[in-house]
């Protein structure tokens, strides 16, 4: 498997539109909105590839994605934990979409990209100054699949869910 950033990839058509994750709008999104976003700067999407799985124009299967955008969130909508002595608004990085595609799925590669995902926030925080990954879940089930990592519901918007970044880096071993 190869993990590239939209852009290196530069993903075809025949490829965004074989993604198939069971949720239509991650879907479209990845197929007509991502490289607008990625060229607007407004999020930076990154591709998992099978190189062994080649789409009808030969070109490697999509095997999901997840995007990351810069955010913040009001200290009053944090989590306790993480709003004690945090700056308002608490700079964040924001992780829009993640999704597998149905044939991959179940085979622990939302595991594996996961942790790729939490790297990359990680160090996009330690550049910028980040201190918590917020994500908005779409439904309750993808709440459920972040609260099984670790985020905690904002105790004001229920499906908003976020994660220390300070102890992400800890127990990847990225503090030392
Ligand atoms: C959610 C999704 C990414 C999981 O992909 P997957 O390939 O089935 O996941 P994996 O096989 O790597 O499983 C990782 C772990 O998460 C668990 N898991 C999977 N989906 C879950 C969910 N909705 N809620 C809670 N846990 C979930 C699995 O049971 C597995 O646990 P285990 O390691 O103890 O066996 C995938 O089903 C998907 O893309 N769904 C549609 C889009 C979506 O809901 N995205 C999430 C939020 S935007």
């Amino acid at each position: 498997m190869q993990l590239l950033r939209f852009d290196r990839a530069a993903p075809s058509k025949v490829q965004r539109n074989g993604f198939r994750c069971g949720e239509a709008s991650l879907d479209r999104w990845l197929a007509t909105q991502a490289r607008q976003s990625m060229e607007s700067r407004a999020a930076v999407t990154y591709l998992l590839l099978d190189p062994e799985e080649v789409a009808e124009d030969d070109r490697p299967s999509i095997v999901g994605y997840y995007c990351l955008s810069p955010g913040e969130v009001r200290r009053a909508d944090a989590p306790a934990s993480l709003a004690d002595r945090a700056l308002d608004p608490v700079p964040a990085v924001g992780m829009g979409r993640f999704a597998i595609d149905e044939r991959y799925q179940g085979r622990g590669w939302a595991a594996e990209l996961w942790r790729e995902a939490l790297l990359a926030a990680v160090a996009a925080g330690k550049v910028i100054g980040a201190r918590v990954m917020l994500v908005d879940a779409i439904s309750a089930d993808a709440r459920a699949f972040y609260e099984r990592y670790g985020f905690v519901r904002s105790p004001i918007h229920p499906m908003q869910v976020l994660y220390d970044l300070r102890v992400v880096e800890v127990s990847a071993g990225l503090d030392r």
